[in-house]
């Protein structure tokens, strides 16, 4: 196949000593965990057919092809997608991944956050190809490893990968959301995928003193990672409560995934009901602590930028859109360089615009805080968001999550 655009063939290819030396070297790898990274070689658990991230979608590279690329770019610290559209098929391009061998430095960052110590029981979930599992089973033992995979077909792969590479962590194929109560209680419980609401079971499945970490964001900002310490109440009952640790773009849980694109909402014919704002769609577009802040009190809301023909980005003209699709709901504001008030169009029940325009004000009062600043509280319940101190409570936070028993 051709190459894929944005990738280019190495004069040399690196192996997995070179990558975990580039990560330690980065300052990645915390020092107990650089022999497990350099035991652990990527090339053993990334499938022959990867897809390639480049600026219009995902690429497939088949390993046959293009040997010394498919070895470099598993050396390399990036993510590789491993599956795409559930496994329906092996198109030359995607735009919807759905499994893949996380960037490593990126799981070298979750572990460090985990604070894993020996004798700790992990559950992780989300088993992909086996290489995180595959890291934690050679740090603490394959008995005190438990990861669960939804998708029969990848954790096929990741268990004949572990086998190969001489692991035997206790490896299931279910609804991660779920936990896993059988081997419960964890110490610690790492998710390697993104959700919404962080799952009632992961906390219920927690040991006091536990901790969990995971990728956590909004239809609008995906995401950021969180790392919970669970503890108990004074009734007794087991609650995680933590910071916002740094950024973590990782795809979606399956069940909680976004579908369709966000232009299917809106109807050519229909023009909507014109107004105005002052709300600045540039900061919907540029600033990523107001689209954070924006995602966590508008959820369930997704974004486009429509741009008029020939126009690019430095021009500053442009048209954002704001689209609720469980309630049919749409919003627009055309961006003009200069300008301090804004065209608007808007359509459906939801007041999509004023409860922008009420978050971002929320935000814009209280000093524009960074995403950093933000934390989660997990109860019986519910979820709650806090700015700084678990006392100072959000607004309020509506989820879009679905609750599985
Ligand atoms: C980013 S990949 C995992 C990366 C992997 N842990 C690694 O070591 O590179 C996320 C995985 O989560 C799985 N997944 C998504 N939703 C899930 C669910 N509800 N339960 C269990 N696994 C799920 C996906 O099928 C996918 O394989």
């Amino acid at each position: 196949m051709s190459t894929p655009p944005g990738i280019d063939t190495p004069a040399t290819v690196p192996d997995a000593a070179a990558l975990a030396a580039e990560l330690a070297a980065a300052g990645w790898l915390a020092p107990h965990w650089t022999e497990a990274w350099s035991r652990v070689d990527r090339a053993a658990f990334v499938p022959d057919r990867v897809w390639v991230p480049a600026p219009d979608g995902y690429h497939r590279l088949d390993r046959a092809d293009d040997p010394a690329r498919w070895h470099a770019l598993v050396h390399t610290d990036t993510a590789l997608i491993t599956q795409v559209e559930d496994g329906t098929g092996a198109p030359e391009f995607s735009l919807r991944p759905t499994s893949s061998a996380s960037m490593p430095r990126m799981v070298a960052s979750m572990l460090a956050h985990l604070d894993v110590r020996e004798g700790h029981r992990i559950l992780e979930i989300g088993t992909g190809v086996g290489i995180t599992a595959a890291l934690l089973a050679t740090r603490l033992g394959d008995d005190a490893v438990v990861s669960i995979e939804l998708d029969p077909t990848v954790a096929a792969g990741a268990r004949d990968a572990l086998h190969r590479a001489g692991h035997y962590p206790r490896l299931l194929v279910g609804d991660g959301v779920l936990g896993c109560a059988e081997h419960a209680p964890y110490d610690r419980v790492l998710s390697t995928f993104s959700v919404h609401t962080v799952p009632p079971a992961w906390v219920a499945q927690s040991r006091p003193g536990g901790r969990i970490v995971t990728p956590w964001g909004s239809a609008l900002y995906n995401g950021v990672l969180l790392a919970l310490d669970v503890d108990t109440d004074t009734t007794g009952r087991l609650r995680a409560c933590g910071p916002v640790v740094g950024d973590a773009a990782f795809m979606w849980e399956r069940g909680q995934g976004v579908h369709g694109g966000v232009m299917d909402t809106v109807r050519d014919e229909d023009p909507g009901t014109p107004g105005t704002t002052t709300l600045d769609p540039d900061l919907l577009v540029d600033d990523r602590d107001a689209a954070f802040y924006t995602g966590v009190l508008v959820p369930g809301v997704r974004r486009s930028i429509g741009r008029p023909p020939g126009a690019t980005r430095d021009d500053g003209e442009f048209t954002l859109w704001l689209v609720d699709a469980q309630s049919r709901s749409w919003a627009c504001v055309d961006h003009a360089p200069g300008a301090t008030v804004f065209e608007t169009a808007a359509h459906g029940p939801r007041p999509i615009l004023a409860e922008a325009e009420t978050a971002l004000a929320w935000w814009d009062g209280h000093g524009r805080p960074a995403r950093t600043r933000f934390g989660l509280t997990l109860t019986a319940g519910g979820q709650t968001g806090w700015l700084d101190d678990p006392s100072n409570v959000l607004p309020t936070i509506r989820t879009s999550f679905d609750a599985r028993s």
